[in-house]
């Protein structure tokens, strides 16, 4: 990992985390060397995520990808069929060309709540390190968010569950604790469950399984 020192990576204002400006500018300053994991490495992750995703062959969807190795990590590991999603295009090109060497992942330029994929076509989909967090960034009470925040998670929320096939796995790794997330990720068509991870500080693993 090439570490980011220079970089104005943690802005004044919070509710940067929520533009796509923050982040274009951000990746604009970094090169295709440059990898970044917020929180939690597939290392570290690497027990859960293989219990929860035992065949390889599966269709992965990675939200927000950022310039994480989660993507070429998972890959190295065995699981081929991943595409990559971020609205930042300076990102996406430059995780392209980082990874042109694992030719059957892909890196689209894409917003989570507009995905251009067919209904029920992903087997998993991915949130991890903060894609979600990021649209909650906001100066609002964290009680009571604003009306605006519910529906930016609620849109990404709606475009999972419709692009999951039916059996296919929502999963969400996140700092967020369940009192704060659980309302927005609740749905008809799944249950919620949480594992965490972490020693002092605890992360939290949501997986939701999409019923037939
Ligand atoms: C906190 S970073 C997390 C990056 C990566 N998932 C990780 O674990 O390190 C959030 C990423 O989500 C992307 N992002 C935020 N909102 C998005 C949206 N609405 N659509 C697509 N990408 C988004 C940002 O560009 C950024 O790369």
């Amino acid at each position: 990992m090439v570490a980011s020192t220079s970089l104005d990576v943690v802005p004044e204002d919070p509710t940067a985390y929520k533009k796509k400006d923050y982040w274009d500018k951000r990746y604009q300053q970094e090169s295709s060397d440059t990898t970044f994991d917020w929180f939690k490495t597939y290392a570290e992750l690497k027990p859960l995520l293989n219990e929860a995703i035992p065949n390889k062959d599966v269709k992965i969807l990675i939200l927000g990808c950022g310039n994480s190795t989660l993507g070429e990590d998972m890959y190295d590991d065995g699981y081929k069929n991943i595409v990559n999603i971020d609205y930042s295009a300076t990102v996406i090109e430059q995780m392209k060309k980082r990874c042109a060497n694992r030719p059957e992942m892909s890196w689209l330029e894409m917003d989570i709540r507009d995905l251009k994929f067919d209904n029920e076509s992903m087997d998993i989909v991915i949130d991890k390190g903060s894609t979600m967090d990021a649209l909650m960034c906001d100066r609002g009470d964290v009680w009571d968010p604003s009306e605006e925040l519910i529906n930016d998670v609620k849109g990404e929320v709606d475009e999972v569950e419709r692009v999951l096939k039916p059996g296919g796995t929502f999963l969400y790794i996140t700092f967020g604790q369940p009192h704060f997330r659980k309302r927005h990720l609740q749905r008809d068509c799944w249950t919620i469950n949480i594992k965490t991870l972490g020693d002092a500080f605890h992360y939290f693993f949501y997986s939701m399984v999409k019923t037939v």
